[in-house]
């Protein structure tokens, strides 16, 4: 009986140091990518620029041009595959339905540790940039 009850909780604590490993290196692409804190405020904060056809113009320029997220999301904002976690496919509509821009734009100024994506803001492209590359963004979103 002893050596059940000793069995039994390696396997658990096995377990439970395997989730954590694997969750560490597989994030769930519904979770949230900014520090917990500052999420409130993230989901709050709105895109200052209005979603204009001009505005969605320079945000595509930006993707296929100097913001170089086509080299990794695709022409088709799917996603190429890379080592490691795998680019965001924006074609996913629950994605695309509960992140909100503000977080993105968090993504965007400090890229997703642990992860290819990189800084962008501030970086490549500038801030106004960043906004209208989001935009664009969305346009890959099968309910647009
Ligand atoms: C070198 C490859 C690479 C480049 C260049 C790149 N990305 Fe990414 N991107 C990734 C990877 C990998 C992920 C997945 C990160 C994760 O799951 O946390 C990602 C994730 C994202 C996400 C999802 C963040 C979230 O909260 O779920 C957005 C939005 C994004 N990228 C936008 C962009 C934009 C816009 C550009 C260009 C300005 C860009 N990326 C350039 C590799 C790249």
């Amino acid at each position: 009986m002893r050596t059940i009850d000793l069995t039994l909780i390696v396997a658990f604590a096995l377990l439970f140091v395997w989730g954590g490993v694997a969750g560490a290196f597989h994030l769930d692409i519904y979770e949230p990518r900014v520090p917990s804190e500052l999420l409130e405020e993230l989901q709050d904060m709105d895109n200052p620029y209005p979603a204009t056809p001009e505005m969605i113009e320079a945000g595509r320029t930006i993707y296929f041009g100097k913001g170089l997220c086509v080299t990794c999301h695709n022409h088709d904002g799917k996603g190429v595959k890379l080592p490691g976690h795998s680019p965001r496919d924006f074609t996913d509509a629950k994605w695309q339905e509960i992140r909100t821009d503000g977080e993105i734009m968090w993504v965007l100024r400090n890229g997703s540790a642990g992860t290819q994506m990189p800084v962008r803001v501030g970086k490549d492209i500038s801030e106004e940039e960043g906004w209208s590359v989001i935009h664009f963004i969305r346009t890959f979103s099968p309910s647009n």
